[in-house]
């Protein structure tokens, strides 16, 4: 009979193995975006925010996690390294016991934390894995896009995040530190996720050409990280977006301008001409094609910001002037119309202008 179980083991087995095979071997011809592809597996490959990665070392290594606090610019890989950290943490197998994540797509309302995550909470666990390894004894639920949950729904966390510590770990993560109440970030430790430093960045970068045959020129990957301001995710974006384009030809700089919708400066100068010294109707003319080209407000909003800081204005004027911008782009994130929107800041500009220093 032993015989006969361990004999259909071995069969039961095989074919496992040839199907595991399958869909890993079909997954490299499957496009799969390239963030998703590239995103770091483990806590050593996230580069950069050396402080984190050392305490979740710490508790790779056995010691005790802390709650945690993720906090910062968008694509810094804060979703990624609680990923990594928890995939490390629990294997593959006992992670989906283990680990309750909850995103700004679900709904987290007060009564969801009230149940889902109070009863997930109170489960106890073991200290071992299924295949002996020990594991910590606790659980992590992880709230990502914690910014958007309501007061309520953050109030009704700290009293279970205090009763429940012994078996349960939280993580919360969020652009906007500001919007989580107090007492729950005293109950945290803190990780400030800094926007990638450039030289990190074109090395991911170019570790990503590499790895996908990719014919790239230097100031090419220069100016992917110059458009994407810290942000990795976007970086990565942008790069799939022109091998995608470019196909066998090389990536350069000008194709990477293209593809992320950077405002021509000429175009830009030319406006800020237009406001120093000429009629409000060319200004009208000016801005009307600019928009009907297709740019964003917000890009051109945000490449001109730079521009007048270099300008040679007077702090009154500058500061007028920003201070505008800053209300513009409030408007716009509101849904304000655009052309009505650039050209209430270039009026500014131009009225500005017009005062002597
Ligand atoms: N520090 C990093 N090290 C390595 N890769 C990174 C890092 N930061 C970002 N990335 C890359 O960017 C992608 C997005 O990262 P991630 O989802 O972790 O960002 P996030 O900080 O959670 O952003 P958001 O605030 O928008 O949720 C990852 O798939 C990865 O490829
Ligand atoms: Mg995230």
């Amino acid at each position: 009979m032993q015989a006969f179980l361990k004999g259909a083991s071995i069969q039961s087995t095989k074919p496992q193995k040839d199907k595991a095979a399958g869909p890993s071997g079909e997954k490299k011809n499957k496009p799969v975006p390239w963030v998703e592809k590239y995103r770091p597996k483990c806590v050593d490959e996230v580069a950069f925010q050396e402080e984190v990665v050392a305490v979740l070392k710490k508790s790779l290594e056995g010691a005790d996690l802390p709650n945690l606090l993720f906090y910062g610019p968008p694509g810094t890989g804060k979703t990624s390294t609680i990923l990594a950290a928890a995939r490390e943490l629990y294997g593959p197998e006992l992670y989906r016991q283990r680990v309750l994540e909850l995103n700004a797509s679900d709904e987290r309302g007060i009564q969801v934390i009230r149940e889902k995550v109070k009863n997930f909470a109170q489960l106890t666990v073991a200290g071992t894995r299924t295949d002996g390894k020990p594991c910590p004894p606790f659980k992590i639920i992880i709230l990502d896009e914690a910014d958007s949950m309501t007061n309520a729904a953050q109030a009704a966390l700290r009293r279970t995040m205090e009763k429940e510590s012994r078996t349960t770990r939280f993580c919360l993560i969020c652009n906007y530190v500001s919007r989580i109440i107090e007492p729950l970030t005293s109950r945290c430790s803190k990780f400030r996720f800094k926007p990638l430093d450039d030289q990190i960045q074109e090395e991911r970068l170019v570790e990503i050409c590499e790895k996908e045959n990719l014919k790239y020129t230097k100031e090419a990957i220069a100016a992917l990280v110059k458009v994407s301001e810290g942000d990795l995710r976007k970086a990565i974006t942008f790069l799939q977006s022109t091998a995608r384009l470019n196909g066998e030809k090389d990536i350069t700089e000008s194709i990477v301008i293209e593809i992320a919708g950077v405002v021509p400066t000429k175009m830009l100068n030319n406006l800020l001409q237009i406001c120093y010294s000429s009629t409000f109707d060319k200004l009208e003319i000016a801005v009307k094609n600019m928009i009907d080209e297709g740019y964003a407000a917000t890009q051109i909003i945000s490449q001109l910001h730079d521009m007048i800081i270099e300008e040679s204005l007077s702090d009154r004027q500058k500061s007028a002037i920003t201070e505008k911008m800053a209300e513009v782009d409030k408007c716009l994130a509101d849904g304000a119309d655009e052309y009505l929107q650039m050209m209430s800041l270039c009026s500014v500009i131009m009225q500005q202008a017009s005062q002597s220093n």
